[in-house]
């Protein structure tokens, strides 16, 4: 029973789609476990670049059966839209199942999502307004309305005149905000729940029965590390558990059918939104990496901060998700620069930290303490193992993993495919079938 958990060790935007596609090629089925269509997950084939914000990361396979699972919020109106950019290009969708008691955003929680970050003012948490706070609030408040809820239309159309009802009283008297039109809301949704009434299943046992037939799921993360709701860098993160324990939650199955844990984690580190960076290069460094990275938000456009990579951060990854391994993605963004930086410690007021703070007021204050390296200066985008990587680019590898105490499995020298290096953790580079628990079982 191979499951394998993915997860971001960052503030997200790690390369989880491409990871996620290139791992996929070995996998069953393919489980989203939170978040909603804040994600931005890219997977770049043939020259073409693929931007999914709620179908899994493996939906290019034929053989893999794609699942949004209970934990992920839904908003129907963009996984339809999503669903047909993908009939467009000849992919198929039917084989797509979403758990019935998925919660579902609504228009009110996108115009909530807005109104509350403008009434934050100072620019606010820099969320995505996609509705993703709103709409977990009224999931743990129990006023959430579920996938399940649109299979009885006339029930589902009540619903959600109450709901409507009573927010454009809260959109009213709380934001002077004009009220929204429940009936025009409930009669798109009637048209969405008719367009994806055949992908509701019981996920949850559809995942444990993969698993049982020792076939492969990956669970899919969404985000990163420090964003998540309890872990992260809170009030700046998102509204969901991001870490790999949150995959058992959100997909239904229990700790024990998990056996493997990849943290995804950039060769540097970049955030959207606001919300304290330490190792943030605010200055032609962090320009470069912008520029040469592309790093503009795959969902919003917005333009992500960059910074050098952070070892307290990595070492929390790692124990909060039990790391098995890590896929380093995007080292060749680094190629330019002929001094690294690698920040190892946080100093706060005349103090040292190993450990990544709990206190949000002292995480604010921390200065990094770096170590330096010399870059490599070399175009590595065309290495395909480690022995093709300049020595430099391989010390700073060691560096991370050795310093982190995380082998790496896989590193990603550019955004197609095949700029891929698989490794098993102690340096042998492994053939394409590292992940291959079980290649010979049928679908
Ligand atoms: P995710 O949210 O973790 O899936 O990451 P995003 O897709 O939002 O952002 C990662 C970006 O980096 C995408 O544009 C990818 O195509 C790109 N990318 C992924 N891996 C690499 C890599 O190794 N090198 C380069 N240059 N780009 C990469
Ligand atoms: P992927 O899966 C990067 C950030 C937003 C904001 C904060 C809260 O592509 O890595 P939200 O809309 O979730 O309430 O916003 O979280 N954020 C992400 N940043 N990658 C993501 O997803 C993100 N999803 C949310 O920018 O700072
Ligand atoms: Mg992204």
């Amino acid at each position: 029973m191979p499951g394998i958990v993915v997860v971001g060790t960052q503030w997200g935007d790690e390369g989880k789609g491409k990871v996620i596609d290139l791992l996929s090629d070995d996998m069953h089925m393919v489980v989203r476990f939170q978040g909603g269509n804040n994600a931005g997950h890219t997977i770049v084939y043939d020259g073409q670049t693929l931007k999914l914000h709620l179908i899994p990361s493996g939906i290019l396979y034929p053989h893999i059966v794609p699942v949004i699972g209970n934990g992920v919020i839904v908003n129907p109106r963009v996984l339809i839209e999503e669903m047909d950019n993908l009939a467009s290009l000849d992919v198929d969708t039917d084989r797509l199942r979403i758990s019935h008691n998925a919660h579902l955003i609504l228009p009110y929680h996108e115009a909530l999502d807005g109104l509350m970050e403008e009434r934050r003012g100072g620019g606010g948490l820099g969320t995505t307004r996609r509705g993703i706070g709103p709409t977990y609030a009224d999931k743990a408040a129990r006023v959430g309305l579920r996938m399940q809820d649109m299979a009885d239309p006339a029930g589902f159309r009540e619903k959600v005149r109450a709901a409507v009802e009573e927010r454009n009283r809260l959109l009213a008297c709380a934001y002077d905000s004009e009220p929204l039109d429940a009936e025009e809301i409930a009669g798109a949704y009637e048209g969405y729940a008719k367009r994806l009434r055949s992908c509701l299943a019981d996920t949850s046992l559809l995942v444990k029965e993969a698993l049982d037939r020792g076939r492969n799921v990956l669970f899919e993360g969404a985000q990163g590390l420090m964003l998540d709701l309890d872990h992260g860098t809170y009030p700046f993160v998102t509204s969901s558990n991001t870490v790999a324990g949150a995959a058992c939650a959100g997909a239904g199955v229990g700790p024990r059918d998990i056996n493997e844990v990849i943290g995804v984690t950039k060769a540097y580190v970049t955030r959207v939104g606001a919300g304290p960076f330490p190792t943030e290069q605010d200055n032609e460094i962090g320009n470069a990496m912008q520029e040469v990275g592309r790093e503009f938000g795959t969902t919003t456009g917005r333009r992500r901060r960059c910074g050098w990579f952070d070892l307290v951060i990595l070492r929390y990854a790692a124990r909060l998700n039990s790391l098995s391994s890590m896929a380093v993605t995007k080292l060749d963004v680094l190629s330019g620069f002929d001094r690294l930086k690698v920040c190892v410690a946080y100093r706060c007021g005349g103090e040292v930290l190993e450990e990544f703070p709990q206190l949000s007021q002292v995480f604010a204050r921390c200065e990094p303490v770096y170590e330096e390296m010399p870059g490599w200066m070399s175009d590595i985008s065309g290495a395909r193992s480690l022995e093709d990587l300049p020595e430099k680019a391989r010390d700073y590898l060691d560096f991370i993993s050795a310093r982190s105490g995380v082998p790496i499995s896989l590193v990603s020298v550019g955004p197609e495919r095949q700029q891929t290096i698989l490794l098993d953790g102690g340096g042998e580079p492994l053939s394409q079938g590292r992940f291959l628990f079980q290649d010979d079982l049928p679908l």
